[in-house]
């Protein structure tokens, strides 16, 4: 049988270089597991455009798509700003999820016990905190037609439509009760449908859903109401399921929460291959970050981090994700940081390179 493969799309501002720590990770498993993957690397996003005036060439898509994994780092910068909206870096991490068809976005929100001072919440309101937000991810306002900027009259219309069919819910929402079932069976949905008929729709779905996991509790929250019970008590969540927009803004206010950006990893799932393995991306939540790129600043936890899903969930190795989850809580424990973590008076910040040193220290000690 061949090696697992994996397709590494490094893309801009500090995602190369927090990948090539995650390089550094998986280069480990090959040598002290016998975890051999196939890497392939390329480009996308602003790096991409760059190169070939696309943010994601056809070649590169169809090479996502026949990979195990794709792992990428993070897309944009001020650079791009300027161009048209149809060639924009985001644009290329947005094809790949909806032509990979990755529907189920899912975000751990984890407290790690040795920064739960950083949060800007009370210790005790985050300590321990373990939620996983699950994110409808290729469909809703994002990708809904009509769309685009219009004239009508003498001035301009932005136009963008919330459309949700009822087997893109039910798809999303077996996925969240699936994941609540190796949890604490604890389901909160997440719409408006107070004032929309998309989440009606979405409420009811999800509902009838509910019916094939009678152990699964299953309850329902306005999302303005989702956001301010997050802040207030966030531990009574276990599992929260909600569309593509409604995740993308619970999911920043959710990762905020637990201290840092710059720790939270994310996967998105589609449909299982003729292999078994689910098409699958990873990537972390932060974005290119560019005011800090390529200066060794950048945390690689959360590239690493997704790396351990990436583990977990394309490959079968739910301990050897463990084993790298539980390395960084060491590191973690010992006191490294990188600058977006660093708050005690006289640390001194490691280096991008340097949490990356230690984290393979703390993997060789494991064994
Ligand atoms: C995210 C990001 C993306 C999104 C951008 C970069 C297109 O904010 O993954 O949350 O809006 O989905
Ligand atoms: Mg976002």
């Amino acid at each position: 049988m061949s090696n697992p493969s994996i397709l590494i799309l490094p893309g801009d501002g500090i995602g190369p270089e927090v990948m090539a720590q995650v390089r550094r990770i998986i280069d480990w498993y090959g040598t002290k597991r016998g975890l051999v993957f196939d890497v392939s690397e390329d480009l996308v996003g602003g790096a991409a455009y760059d190169a070939h005036g696309t943010p994601l060439t056809d070649a590169t898509m169809a090479k996502a798509q026949e990979v195990d994994a794709v792992l990428l780092g993070a897309v944009g910068g001020p650079k791009y700003d300027v161009l048209d909206f149809s060639v924009k870096p985001e644009r290329g991490l947005l094809r790949l999820r909806k032509e990979m068809d990755l529907f189920a976005n899912l975000r751990p929100a984890q407290c790690f016990d040795a920064l739960a001072d950083f949060s800007s919440l009370k210790r005790d309101v985050v300590a321990g905190l373990d939620i996983m937000i699950v994110r409808e991810l290729t469909s809703g306002i994002y990708f809904g037609e009509p769309r685009g900027i219009i004239e009508e009259g003498n001035e301009r219309v932005g136009i963008n439509t919330q459309r949700y069919t009822e087997s893109e819910i039910d798809r999303v929402a077996r996925s969240a009760f699936e994941l609540a079932m190796r949890r604490d069976k604890k389901l909160c949905s997440m719409e408006k449908a107070n004032v929309m008929e998309s989440g009606v729709l979405w409420r009811e779905v999800v509902t009838e859903v509910g019916k094939d996991y009678p152990e699964v509790a299953l309850s329902h929250m306005y999302a303005d109401a989702g956001a301010m019970q997050l802040t207030r008590w966030p531990k009574q969540f276990d599992v929260i399921v909600t569309d593509n927009l409604f995740g993308d803004m619970l999911s920043d206010l959710a990762a905020m929460l637990t201290g840092s950006l710059g720790m939270l990893p994310s996967a998105s799932l589609g449909l299982p291959m003729a292999n078994g393995r689910p098409k699958a991306l990873y990537e972390p939540v932060h974005g290119s970050a560019p005011d800090i790129a390529g200066q060794g600043k950048a945390n690689p936890i959360a590239c690493i981090l997704s790396f351990a899903m990436a583990l977990r969930y394309s490959f079968d190795a739910g301990e050897e994700a463990d084993r790298l989850e539980a390395s960084i809580e060491t590191v973690l424990a010992e006191g490294k940081r990188t600058p977006d973590l660093l708050g005690e008076e006289g640390v001194e910040p490691v280096t991008t390179e340097g949490m990356g040193d230690a984290i393979l220290a703390a993997l060789d000690a494991s064994l």
